[in-house]
C-alpha cells in the first residue's frame, strides 16, 4: 500500500478491542463454567486464533456480529484436540494456552506460524517443567511446535527474569490446577489483565508489590466482560495526532490500566498535548483520548516504564524521529523477541527514510528532527511496524510504500480505513 504525506487529520474514533483482554476473555471463558458473554472483542487474526484452539479444544464459541459467546465447561471441560493446535502468529496464544495445556489430562501439540516457530519458549517452559509438567520442543530449539503432555502440578514460587505479563500468566493458568498457591515474583511489574479478569471470573488472586499469587481450583463462573479499545492500537493515532501538523483528533473509549499507559506518560513527557476525558475506573480502566499537534522534543526511555510500553516502542521511535533533540530508549531487549526484531527493524526503515538512528543491545538512540523522505518498508510481517512505518509516511516528503501492508489484521483489521476517514 502506498502513502503520502498528509495535511491535518480531523476527527473522532474508536480503536477495535484491546487484545490482550480479548484472548483472557476466551481463554478465561472456556475454563469457566456458563456462558461468557464478550462484547467489543477485537475480531483479529491472532484472538481469531485463540477462540480456533479453544473450539478444537471442545468448547462451543459463538462469534457474532454483536456479541461472543462462550459455552465454558468448567476447569476440567476440555477434551483432547481433535488435530494440532495452530496459534498464527500469536505469542499470547501461544504461551498463555501452554499453562493450561500443561495440567490436562491428555497430549497436544501446538504450533504457529514461522514468527512463531522462532519465539523463545524456554521462558515457559522452565517454570512449568518446574511445576511437573512435560514439554517439549519438537524441534530441539527451545520454539513452537511444543508437545504438552498434561500432568498434575504442583504450586511454586517463581522468580521470573523477564517482566512478562505471558510468561506470568502462563504460571498463574497453570497455578488454578495446582495442589498449593502458585507465585510469580517480576523484576518489574507486567500488564495486570490476567490478574483482574481471573478475579472477575471468581478466581482467589491478589498481588503483593511485583508478585502475583493464585489459589488452585476456584469454581470459575461464566461472566459478562465489555472489552475496552486498545491503547496500544490509539498509539498510532496518538502519535499521528501529535507529530501531523495542524492535528486534532478524538480516540474514544480507550483503555488506560496503568500497566498499559506508558505510552500517555512518555508522550506528555516529550510535550505532547493529550487530555484524558470522561475517565472510568470501573473495571478496566477507559478515558477519551483528545490528542493535538505538538511539538515535540527527545526525552530518555528507561526502567521500570518499559513494560507498560513495550509494544509501543516502534511508533514512539517514530515520534522520537519528528522530535527535535535526542531520545534515548534503554532496557528495552526484548523488543528483540516480538513479532520481528524491533530494533533492527526500526532502525533499518527509519534509516531509509533519513532519520538518524542507531541500533543499541537493549534499545534505540534517535536524533530526531531530520526531515524525513518516503521509503519501501518490508515490515517483516509484524503489524506493529507497518502502522508504525504508516504513521511515520504521513510526515514524509514523496511517497512511502508499505509492502504486505495488511499484516494489519493481526491486531487492527480496520486500521487504513480509520486513518483515512480522518484525512478530511
Ligand atoms: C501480552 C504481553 C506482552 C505484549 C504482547 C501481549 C499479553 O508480551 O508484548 O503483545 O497479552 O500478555 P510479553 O509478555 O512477552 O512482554
Amino acid at each position: 500500500m502506498k502513502f503520502h504525506k498528509t495535511k491535518e487529520l480531523k476527527g473522532e474514533l474508536s480503536v477495535p478491542g484491546d487484545k490482550s483482554i480479548s484472548h483472557r476473555a476466551v481463554m478465561f471463558g472456556s475454563l469457566a463454567l456458563g456462558t461468557t458473554e464478550v462484547t467489543n472483542f477485537l475480531q483479529g487474526a491472532d484472538c481469531l486464533s485463540t477462540i480456533d484452539c479453544f473450539r478444537r479444544l471442545g468448547i462451543e464459541i459463538k462469534n457474532g456480529p454483536e456479541k461472543i459467546t462462550i459455552h465454558g465447561k468448567g476447569l476440567d471441560g476440555l477434551s483432547a484436540p481433535s488435530s494440532i493446535l495452530d496459534a498464527g502468529n500469536s505469542g499470547t496464544t501461544t504461551r498463555l494456552i501452554s499453562g493450561i495445556l500443561a495440567a490436562q489430562p491428555f497430549e497436544s501439540v501446538l504450533t504457529g506460524d514461522d514468527s512463531i516457530k522462532s519465539r523463545p519458549m524456554r521462558r515457559i517452559m522452565e517454570p512449568l517443567t518446574m511445576m511437573g509438567a512435560d514439554i517439549v520442543s519438537l524441534n530441539g530449539n527451545d520454539c513452537a511446535p511444543l508437545r504438552i503432555t498434561g500432568k498434575k502440578l504442583h504450586g511454586i514460587h517463581y522468580r521470573s527474569k523477564v517482566a512478562s505479563a505471558q510468561v506470568k500468566s502462563a504460571i498463574l493458568l497453570a497455578g488454578l490446577y495446582a495442589d498449593t498457591v502458585t507465585e510469580v515474583t517480576e523484576p518489574v511489574i507486567s500488564r495486570n489483565h490476567s490478574e483482574i479478569m481471573l478475579g472477575t471470573f471468581g478466581a482467589k488472586v491478589w498481588t503483593k508489590g511485583t508478585t502475583a499469587f493464585i489459589e488452585p481450583r476456584p469454581s470459575l463462573k461464566g461472566a459478562k466482560i465489555n472489552v475496552p479499545g486498545d491503547i496500544s492500537s490509539a498509539a498510532y493515532f496518538i502519535a499521528a495526532g501529535l507529530v501531523v501538523p495542524g492535528s486534532d483528533i478524538l480516540i474514544k473509549n480507550v483503555g488506560i490500566n496503568p500497566t498499559r499507559d506508558g505510552i500517555l506518560k512518555v508522550a506528555k513527557a516529550m510535550g505532547g498535548n493529550i487530555e484524558l476525558l470522561n475517565v472510568n475506573h470501573v473495571g478496566e480502566p477507559t478515558a477519551d483520548l483528545h490528542v493535538t499537534y505538538s511539538r515535540l522534543h527527545g526525552i530518555t526511555i528507561e526502567g521500570d516504564i518499559i513494560p507498560t510500553l513495550i509494544d509501543e516502542l516502534p511508533v514512539i521511535a517514530v515520534m522520537a524521529a519528528a522530535a527535535q533533540g535526542t531520545t534515548v530508549i534503554k532496557d528495552a531487549a526484548e523488543l528483540k523477541v516480538k513479532e520481528s526484531n524491533r530494533i533492527d527493524v526500526m532502525v533499518e526503515y527509519l534509516s531509509s527514510m533519513g532519520c538518524c538512528i542507531t541500533g543499541t543491545e537493549d534499545g534505540m538512540i534517535i536524533e530526531g528532527g531530520r526531515p524525513l523522505t518516503g521509503s519501501i518498508i518490508d515490515p517483516h510481517a509484524d503489524h506493529r511496524i507497518a502502522m508504525s512505518f504508516a504513521i511515520a509516511s504521513l510526515v514524509a516528503e514523496g511517497e512511502t510504500e508499505i509492502l504486505n501492508s495488511d499484516i494489519v489484521s493481526i491486531s487492527y483489521p480496520s486500521f487504513y480505513s480509520d486513518l483515512r476517514n480522518l484525512y478530511g
